[in-house]
């Protein structure tokens, strides 16, 4: 029996998983998986938006929002299995699969490796490169940063990476809340998520393979997963879409949320 709802816990995987399971039963469903180190509220503004008429399931990944961490060391293979595990739990035979950054690495593994259970893919501000050994680099210097300094610095400095230049005039209120779920995020999680980040591997290879209907989406301006990215995985997944969203950095679903929903909107009526 479906308990839908905001805040839901269950026990995945011998660990606490904090989710939101939102829209009708018999619609078709759309998971959402938020980016690193925010938590599944970064999508509010999208599970409005299609809530009416998707079942619309976001969850806080493992140490991230209201989940438990467990004690495995993080992964993405780690963060793919629980996907599926939470697929399985709510009885989520095939969906749809957003992804915002990290969210986007995890979802292009799973669908690597599950392809029957995803019926299409939205890539937002993501990219299928692994880590350059100046990338990983950056990260454990991050992590020793972090055990020095604490988590607010760190939160400070991935702000000013985070946005495109105009937001931090017109969106004082979100970069706030962004900042808010970094802090709230704990030392331990952020560090051994940078270090699962480092040692992901590459996903561009298999682009070719996915045969389900693709949106790409990338913020303008982000830094972090810059446009030729979303452009390479486009030329490599055949017959993608891809939309630049204006007036945005890395956020692009916070930053701009009106060009972000029109385009994932269009897109899932074009899937269902
Ligand atoms: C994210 O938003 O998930 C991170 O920026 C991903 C990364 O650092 O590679």
């Amino acid at each position: 029996m479906r308990n839908p709802g905001k805040n839901i816990k269950m026990t995945v995987n011998s660990q606490t998983v904090c989710y939101n399971d939102e829209g009708p039963d018999d619609a078709p469903v759309i998971i959402l998986i938020h980016g690193f180190p925010f938590n599944k509220s970064m999508w509010n503004t999208q599970v409005e938006a299609l809530e009416n008429n998707y079942r619309v399931v976001s969850y806080d990944i493992r140490g991230h929002g209201s989940s438990d961490a467990g004690k495995e060391e993080f992964s993405i293979e780690l963060f793919v299995n629980d996907l599926l595990s939470i697929m399985d739990a709510l009885k989520i035979e095939k969906a749809i699969l957003c992804g915002l950054s990290m969210g986007g690495y995890i979802a292009l593994n799973a669908i690597e490796h599950y392809p029957k259970r995803f019926s299409a893919l939205i890539l937002c501000d993501t990219n299928c490169i692994a880590d350059t050994p100046e990338a990983k680099e950056k990260r454990m210097k991050a992590i020793e940063s972090i055990k020095k300094n604490g988590v607010e610095k760190y939160a400070d400095e991935s702000i000013s990476n985070l946005f495109a230049p105009e937001s931090f005039s017109t969106m004082k209120e979100e970069i706030a809340y962004v900042r808010e779920m970094i802090i709230k995020t704990s030392e331990q999680s952020i560090c051994n998520t940078l270090h699962a980040l480092s040692i992901r591997t590459e996903t561009c290879d298999k682009l070719p393979d996915i045969k389900v209907p693709v949106l790409i989406m990338v913020g303008k301006k982000d830094k972090i997963t810059p446009s030729s990215a979303a452009q390479l995985m486009h030329e490599k997944i055949i017959g993608s879409i891809l939309h630049i969203i204006g007036h945005a950095g890395h956020l692009s679903n916070i930053e701009n949320p009106y060009d972000f929903n029109k385009h994932l909107r269009k897109f899932v009526e074009s899937v269902y």
